[in-house]
């Protein structure tokens, strides 16, 4: 078969952006993006897209209209299509078995059924979204069952390795794509129709295939090799700060080992993300159903450290600010979960956040890209808080780093953003309650001339002396 019309369910942080990258690409194939939201259709088909993404709102002008489409016509859409990637979220189930840990596959279960109730001619069905291993078995047994006669179905697994801030880079030179299918001829047939479509860019030996279970499961090991790497140096980071050895150097020293390599041992407040910890939990609940208890608690260990890394960091600015925030304003600059994207999914500013407010504190939130309402959504949540009424008196929400400062005895930096390593810290200092702290949560700032203009300085692994930059000074005193 050659695709001709693709259709993807779910326009979301992946649908969204792989589908324009792929419209972009292949110009010779129509590409539909649906989702049940109106809100979020509409939103792409506005001006400003539903998210932020460098680079997204380029692809999307050039191909919308063309070859890219986004529609809440779901019917239309999976009738003319050859390829449908199913790309519909997988959250954590919230209640019932595996509460807190499997992932939830009702948007699964609910394009499965979709696509058997509409299709009326073969499809090629692509798992986009991240599932357990064996997820396919279950849109393959809901397709079959519910088959019109004439109507086959070929179901490819086609994890997404995108990551948040550098989407479209990461799409247009993707190190590799993987896609699993079945070792049927039929199956085969299929994965080569798409690797055709990943062909108009990406070069053949990037496109690895296998079957279906490995797909699957290779998705949840990447992302657990890489959390894990950021729980490993995180954890080096408590060492760190309890001995002297900086962290950074750490890193630096260890990632030269070409084995090791230098990615991703930025130690930080936590990892976060709608991925990580959602995924890991996937794997984590995976291995206890397949009877592996050693398994799963190996892998428990880094969300149970991510866990550690958030509480240790917030409980040092409380102890910092004399053991109680009570009335007093702070600032948290940064909310979303990393720099470049207004995703707060996960994202540690929430958990550090929601408990300085728990303390009595008042917080004066800035973030770069994240909306007031989502900030305000995240830290009112029932899961967050039980009390969103006095929670709500407790948040200010400013539209720059300057006004959030004003009158603040302390910043919590939470988010990499580039635009806080250059903000006048000088004038910053002049407009804060003395002394004036700054708890730097991703190592960005510089702390050495922090120090020499008289903030209290506390990072992530590495003790901070004020006394090197004091001597420098001569006469400044410490409180
Ligand atoms: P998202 O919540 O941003 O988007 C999912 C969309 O699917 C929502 O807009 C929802 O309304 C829509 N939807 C649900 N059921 C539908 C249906 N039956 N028909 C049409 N639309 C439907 O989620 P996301 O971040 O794009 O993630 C999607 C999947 O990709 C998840 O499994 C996730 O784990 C995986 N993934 C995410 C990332 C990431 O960076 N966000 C990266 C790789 C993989
Ligand atoms: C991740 C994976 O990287 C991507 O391949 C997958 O498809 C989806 O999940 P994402 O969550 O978007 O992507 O962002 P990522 O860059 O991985 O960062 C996740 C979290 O880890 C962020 O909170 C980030 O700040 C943190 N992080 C990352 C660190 O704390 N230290 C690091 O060295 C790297």
């Amino acid at each position: 078969m050659v695709i001709q019309k693709i259709c993807c369910l779910g326009a979301g942080y992946v649908g969204g952006p792989t589908c324009s990258v792929i419209a972009l690409k292949c110009p010779d194939i129509k590409v539909t993006v649906c989702d049940k939201s109106v809100d979020r259709i509409n939103q792409w088909n506005s001006e400003k897209l539903p998210i932020y993404e460098p680079g997204l709102d380029d692809v999307v002008k050039q191909c919308r209209g063309r070859n890219l489409f986004f529609s809440t016509d779901i019917e239309t859409s999976i009738l003319e299509a050859d390829l449908i990637f199913i790309s519909v979220n997988t959250p954590t189930k919230t209640i019932g078995n595996g509460k807190g840990r499997a992932a939830d596959l009702k948007y699964i279960e609910g394009a499965a059924r979709m696509i058997a109730e509409i299709a009326t001619s073969n499809k090629i069905v692509v798992e986009k979204s991240t599932v357990p291993v064996k997820a396919a078995e279950i849109i393959m047994k809901i397709l079959r069952a519910n088959t019109k006669p004439g109507v086959e179905y070929q179901i490819l697994s086609n994890p997404e390795f995108l990551a948040e801030g550098t989407a479209i880079v990461d799409l247009v030179e993707a190190e590799r794509v993987l896609i699993g299918g079945e070792e049927t001829a039929e199956g085969q047939k299929a994965v080569q129709d798409l690797c055709w479509v990943y062909e108009h860019w990406i070069p053949a030996k990037n496109i690895l295939t296998t079957n279906t279970w490995s797909s699957e499961l290779s998705k949840l090991a990447a992302n657990a090799f890489l959390a894990q790497r950021i729980s490993s140096i995180n954890s080096l980071s408590a060492v760190c700060e309890a001995t002297g050895a900086d962290v950074s150097e750490v890193a630096r020293a260890v990632g030269r080992d070409s084995r090791i390599g230098p990615k991703f041992l930025e130690a930080s407040i936590g990892f976060g993300g709608s991925c990580f910890q959602k995924d890991i939990l996937n794997l984590i609940y995976l291995s206890e159903c397949l009877n592996l208890p050693e398994v799963a608690a190996y892998w428990q260990q880094v969300v149970n450290l991510n866990d550690y890394q958030k509480t240790r960091f917030t409980r040092k600015v409380i102890e910092s600010l004399f053991n109680t925030v009570a009335d007093k304003k702070i600032a948290i600059l940064g909310f979303s979960f990393k720099k470049n994207t207004g995703d707060t999914r996960e994202s540690p500013a929430i958990y550090v956040a929601s408990t300085l407010l728990d303390e009595g504190a008042k917080l004066h939130i800035y973030d770069p890209k994240v909306e007031h309402d989502q900030i305000f959504y995240e830290l009112m949540h029932p899961l967050v808080t039980s009390e969103p009424e006095r929670i709500q008196k407790g948040i200010e929400i400013h539209s720059s780093a300057y006004s959030a400062v004003s009158g603040a005895h302390a910043i919590v930096l939470c988010t990499e953003w580039d635009e806080f390593k250059t903000l006048d810290y000088k004038k910053i200092y002049e407009v804060m309650m003395k002394p004036a702290y700054i708890f730097d949560g991703r190592k960005i700032l510089d702390h050495e001339a922090l120090l020499n203009i008289g903030f209290h300085v506390q990072t992530i692994g590495k003790r901070l002396s004020r006394t090197s930059s004091i001597r420098a000074q001569g006469s400044q005193t410490m409180p």
